[in-house]
């Protein structure tokens, strides 16, 4: 790590790694009490995040960002430099205008695209992108990232390949139409993806979660259904977990950390119809590090959590450090957030990295 230096041979199973302070690029805090308590998990983690815009109902100006900004520096706790970094929430009805205004607020940071139908709070999303162009055009003119969540919603088309189709149906022949616009495809889960991104040419970068570097789609049925693992976009085969984890861990400045981490309460999980989210925002680093250390690839952590992002961005890194230490400790079976249970990624079970 560059901030402290290992003999060569423990630099890839040291017991300590000192970290330039991460930023998760992709984080739902959702609003009122249950954001302050997890605002607080993401705030210990992190110097910045990207926060989807979500809510009901959606942010979609930059009057919302700039008040739904100051909800979460109110929730802050004293001394707190966590740095949220807002987002649009992108509609049928979106203005040049309204792009003009967010970039000139100096707080809006990127524009998200939910393809209507694709996730959790998407109604209001986009139902035919050829009517946003003027938007997205302006968006180019003064550099500001689109944020996609890269599925179709064509129900023919199977939720297993929603995220590939996508590429062929609207990412490219998009980045053909403005190839000067800054996108982010976030959370990708397929191999399909991770090729897309490496191998393009231009302004496109993609987020990974920890827990599609952590598993695949087996997690979902393993010895029943196992709702915590249910997310959008779903988990995917083993193959494709593995093109992540390669992805990760190349180096490659086309990839940082974005954790997806999405609360929702134990019940509204445990249901006849669950929601998709996973929480990870308590432990974020030290699932990312689970992976990373696995793969003999410690040394491409900081990278990837804590440079990749703020320079596609076009943002300083941060000047404080973290540190994680080689030290097992349980995950908490569930845990009380704005007045409900939510359950963290792998509750109850071990971890051998902690945040210091
Ligand atoms: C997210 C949520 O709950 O807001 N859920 C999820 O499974 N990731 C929405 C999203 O990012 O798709
Ligand atoms: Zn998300």
């Amino acid at each position: 790590m560059a901030s402290s230096p290992l003999p060569a041979s423990d630099a890839n199973s040291p017991e300590r790694l000192t970290l330039i302070r991460p930023d998760d690029w992709h984080v739902h805090l959702r609003d009122g009490a249950m954001m302050r308590d997890v605002l607080q998990d993401t705030a210990r983690q992190f110097g910045r995040a990207i926060v989807m815009p979500n809510l009901k109902p959606p942010v979609t100006t930059t009057a919302q960002a700039v008040s739904y900004r100051q909800r979460i520096m109110d929730a802050l706790p004293g001394g707190s430099r966590f740095d949220p970094l807002m987002t649009l929430y992108l509609t049928n009805d979106t203005t040049a205008d309204e792009i003009v205004r967010a970039r000139a607020s100096g707080v809006v940071h990127g524009v998200k695209l939910y393809p209507a139908g694709a996730t959790t709070n998407s109604a209001a999303g986009v139902s035919d992108l050829s009517k946003c162009m003027q938007v997205l055009a302006t968006m180019q003119e003064v550099g500001m990232p689109l944020l996609v969540h890269g599925e179709v919603t064509d129900p023919v088309i199977d939720i297993f390949d929603r995220e590939a189709v996508f590429i062929d149906r609207v990412l490219a022949p998009l980045r053909r139409d403005l190839p000067g616009l800054k996108i982010v495809f976030e959370h990708i889960t397929t191999s399909d993806a991770a090729h897309y991104v490496a191998q393009s040419d231009g302004p496109i970068a993609a987020t990974i979660t920890a827990h599609h570097l952590l598993y695949n789609r087996n997690e979902l049925f393993k010895g029943g259904i196992n709702p915590h693992y249910y997310c959008l976009p779903v988990l995917k085969r083993e193959w494709h977990r593995l093109a992540l984890v390669e992805a990760a861990t190349s180096g490659s400045p086309r990839f940082f950390l974005g954790t997806d981490s999405a609360p929702h309460t134990r019940e509204s999980k445990e249901a006849a119809c669950g929601c998709a989210g996973c929480y990870t925002a308590l432990h974020a680093m030290e699932l990312y590090a689970k992976v990373f250390d696995q793969v003999g690839k410690l040394d491409k952590l900081e990278g990837f959590a804590s440079l990749h992002g703020p320079a596609f961005y076009g943002l300083p890194k941060n000047t404080e450090t973290i540190t994680l230490v080689r030290k097992a400790w349980s995950i908490p079976s569930e845990l009380h957030v704005g007045g409900s249970a939510v359950v963290p990624l792998d509750g109850g079970s071990v971890l051998e990295w902690q945040l210091a």
